[in-house]
């Protein structure tokens, strides 16, 4: 896993590039990129040239650091996340969590493009996960624990940070935007799941399944950074709607869709 020094490493080398010092973080998942062009003076900083950062190789996923003024708020944005299904290890693909917790970030958004189990969800809908089911039976927390990032065990009970919750219901008030509550289902992918495998999923609890987020929210928690985390929900889970799907139908409504959640995720950038 993560350590302390990588992380002061890779932290000595943001401060001398990053204008301001931000106050949240914010992951942006398939389709949702287009939030970090938004962003007031921005300056950009590609994965690769970090220290001990990994580079995403996911189609639509950047690869860089965006750091500016949303929402007059000062946020650091991953602009494309790392995935386990691009062979990128638990503790790789969380490491940036530790980094931004060490820059002094207070809060953590996540967004991440979500297939629908929940039957009551349609495609477009959004959904704020509560808790999550880690599907993908790793941890990035595996191995040597560095007690300067955090304790061995970590409590996951308030791991999706209640008054963060409380924003988001706020934040989609004012936007009048319609937003569920579940549970998050984390796999690794890069292939979607058999019928059988959503109906298992749903009969656990999960009302929406992903490819992504379950790590970020691990190491948060590890390192005691508070998280919100919202879903767009690309495509009904296989089996459904018994249709095929396709990354082709996920990126088609996450740009449909995208304005509305941009507008939403700023407005609760906004509150925290
Ligand atoms: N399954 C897994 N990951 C996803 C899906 C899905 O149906 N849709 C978007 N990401």
């Amino acid at each position: 896993m993560a350590t302390r020094r990588q992380v002061e490493e890779s932290v000595s080398y943001l401060r001398g590039r990053l204008p301001l010092a931000p106050e949240i973080g914010l992951v942006l998942g398939s389709g949702l990129g287009p939030i970090a062009d938004e962003l007031e003076d921005a300056v950009h900083i590609p994965y690769g040239d970090i220290p001990h950062f990994r580079t995403s190789t996911a189609p639509d996923h950047a690869g860089r650091l965006v750091c500016g003024m949303l929402a007059g708020k000062r946020v650091l944005c991953m602009q494309g996340r790392l995935h386990g299904y691009e062979g990128w290890t638990p503790d790789e693909i969380a490491y940036p969590v530790y980094v931004m917790k060490a820059l002094g970030v207070r809060a953590l958004v996540l967004t991440n493009a979500s297939g629908g189990i929940n039957t009551s969800f349609s495609v477009g809908d959004f959904m704020l996960i509560e808790d999550h089911i880690n599907m993908t039976g790793k941890s990035p927390l595996t191995g040597p624990n560095d007690n300067g990032l955090g304790t061995r065990f970590p409590d996951m009970t308030f791991a999706y940070a209640p008054e963060l919750r409380e924003k988001a219901d706020a934040a989609a008030e004012e936007c009048r935007v319609a937003l569920h509550h579940g549970v998050y289902c984390g796999v690794n992918g890069p292939q979607f799941e058999t019928p059988a495998e959503i109906r298992m999923f749903r009969a656990q609890g999960a009302d929406a399944v992903g490819m992504s987020t379950v790590f970020e929210v691990i190491a948060a928690a590890h390192c005691g950074l508070p998280v919100a985390a919202v879903a767009m929900i690309t495509n009904m889970a296989a089996g459904v709607l018994m249709q095929p799907l396709s990354g082709a139908e996920v990126n088609e409504i996450a740009a449909q869709r995208g304005p509305e959640f941009r507008r939403f995720v700023t407005a609760l950038v906004g509150k925290i």
